[in-house]
Parts: C-alpha cells; sequence; structure tokens
C-alpha cells in the first residue's frame, strides 16, 4: 500500500518490514537515527513501549498514550497516532456513523482500544463503555480520559459482566486480537443487541471475524478494520512525505494483498 503511493508520485522510498522480538526492541530503537530511515509505523506489540525513544509527541499521541506514525524531523522522532483519525475516517465515511450523542461499547484496552475511545470521545459521544477481559486496565484509561473528556460518562467493565442494558448502544468495537485466529469466540452476543447496532472489528483479516458473522446474521449492520487500516496508513503517508495521498492507488493495493 505504501510503496504503491510512493511510485503514484514519483517518491523514489521503500517501505520494509521489521520483524522484531521483545528483547530486540530496545536495540533496534537504538539504532533506528544511524538508519537511512525518514519514517516508520509502529504496530502490535509496540505502540506504548515505543514513546519512551521518541523526541517529541503529538498532542495526540501524548493523550492517547500510543504512536503508530515516526517522523524523522530535525530535532529527532516525532511520534503521531493516526490510528485514532484513521479510525474516525472510516467509520464516519464507510460505517455512515457519527459519534456525537451516541453510547457506544468498546471491547479491549491496548493501544488500539485507547486510539479508538480518544477518537470517539473527541467527536462527542455521550456515553462510552469499555470492557476488557482485565478489568484494571480500562479503569486505568477511563481515570485518564475521564479528566481529557469531562463531559463523557465513562465506564469501565469485565467482558463477564452480563448485558442487561444495551438497549442504548448503537456502535460496538471490537479493538482487541481476538477474532485474529478462525476459531476465535466473539466476545459478546450481538443478539443482545438493538437491531441495526454497527458492529466495527478492527480486524481485517479475516475479512470478517466470528463477530462480524454473528452481528450479520442478527441483522446488524457490519464493518471491518481494511478502511481503518487504509486511512491510517494514508495519514502516515502524508506526515512522512507532505503530500496527498493517493487513497485510490493505496486501496487498490490493498484490496489485492489482503484476501
Ligand atoms: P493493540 O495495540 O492492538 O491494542 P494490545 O495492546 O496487545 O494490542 O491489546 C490487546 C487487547 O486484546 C487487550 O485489550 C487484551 O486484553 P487484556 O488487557 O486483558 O490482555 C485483549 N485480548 C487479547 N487476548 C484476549 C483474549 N483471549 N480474551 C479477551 N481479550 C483478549
Amino acid at each position: 500500500m505504501q510503496e504503491a503511493a510512493f511510485r503514484a508520485l514519483g517518491i523514489k522510498a521503500f517501505y520494509l518490514p521489521f520483524e522484531v522480538r521483545p528483547g530486540e526492541f530496545r536495540r533496534l530503537m537504538a539504532k533506528t537515527k544511524r538508519l537511512l530511515l525518514d519514517g516508520f509505523n509502529v504496530t502490535v506489540p509496540y505502540k506504548e513501549r515505543v514513546l519512551r525513544y521518541l523526541d517529541r509527541l503529538s498532542p495526540e499521541a501524548r493523550s492517547i498514550g500510543a504512536v503508530n506514525t515516526v517522523v524523522r524531523d530535525a530535532k529527532g522522532w516525532q511520534g503521531f497516532n493516526t490510528d485514532e483519525a484513521g479510525f474516525l475516517d472510516s467509520l464516519v465515511a464507510e460505517g455512515r456513523f457519527r459519534p456525537r450523542g451516541k453510547t457506544v461499547l468498546v471491547l479491549g484496552a491496548g493501544g488500539s482500544a485507547r486510539a479508538v475511545a480518544y477518537g470517539l470521545a473527541r467527536q462527542g459521544a455521550r456515553r462510552i463503555i469499555l470492557a476488557n477481559r482485565t478489568l484494571t486496565k480500562a479503569r486505568r484509561i477511563v481515570s485518564r480520559y475521564q479528566k481529557l473528556f469531562p463531559r463523557v460518562q465513562w465506564e469501565s467493565r469485565t467482558l463477564k459482566e452480563k448485558w442487561c442494558d444495551t438497549g442504548t448502544i448503537s456502535l460496538v468495537v471490537n479493538a482487541t486480537s481476538v477474532g485474529l485466529r478462525s476459531d476465535d469466540p466473539a466476545l459478546i452476543s450481538p443478539r443482545e443487541f438493538p437491531r441495526r447496532t454497527l458492529f466495527v472489528d478492527l480486524i481485517y483479516q479475516p475479512s470478517e471475524t466470528r463477530l462480524l458473522r454473528l452481528a450479520r446474521r442478527s441483522g446488524h449492520r457490519t464493518l471491518n478494520g481494511m478502511g481503518m487500516l487504509l486511512c491510517q496508513g494514508a495519514r502516515a503517508f502524508q506526515l512522512w512525505t507532505g503530500r496527498k495521498a493517493p487513497v485510490a492507488v493505496m486501496r487498490k493495493t490493498l484490496q489485492s494483498e489482503v484476501s
């Protein structure tokens, strides 16, 4: 997707994967400034850990506490979070969903969930429920975001709780890694939600997780993570190159690469 965009605009650049084991991350980060890198993306599970190696953070990245895009500038590495805006771009354009005044449920409390919850709060969601396997992690996010967005009604829950008050929820976002494997379960039952709730899964491969399949069969609207992947990538491209991303080219490449 990124290399297709570079080619389309005649930019001589490569986008290379660096697969790093947890024990090697620090050593790689210590080397990055000496490498011929103008920028990079960071993904699972390093989006939070990378912060300590950066020289500056954008206001969003600082508030969210997670970085997925890094740009070299005169002062060193600057960290951004394009997941948040990329999620919103996709939610509005493809999901035709506007968060203002809505009640939403976010599953997860990792870097992705933080970006999603921040975006929904920034767009004026009325009530945001964070449900996570480890309750303390959801609580930590809620207490941080309560200070940033005091008008939002924040709640934290475990995934085991019974969902008896789903009536007002109009959006459910899976921001956990559950669903990546085809035999993964759905963390909640879509049948318990009002018809036409929008179910979003940030996972794009498989293109339909069990959660989205059950949601579709229950008559809900569904959206996978492909749109967010594209939109966060387009925003990263703009940060690295200062040029408008050729989104159509990027979408086409992505669709042909991800089956
Ligand atoms: P990311 O950067 O994509 O958010 P992450 O920070 O590793 O990745 O977060 C992964 C999320 O998936 C977490 O919310 C995690 O729950 P815990 O905080 O309890 O670890 C969730 N997750 C991973 N495996 C899970 C499982 N088997 N059941 C429920 N939640 C799971």
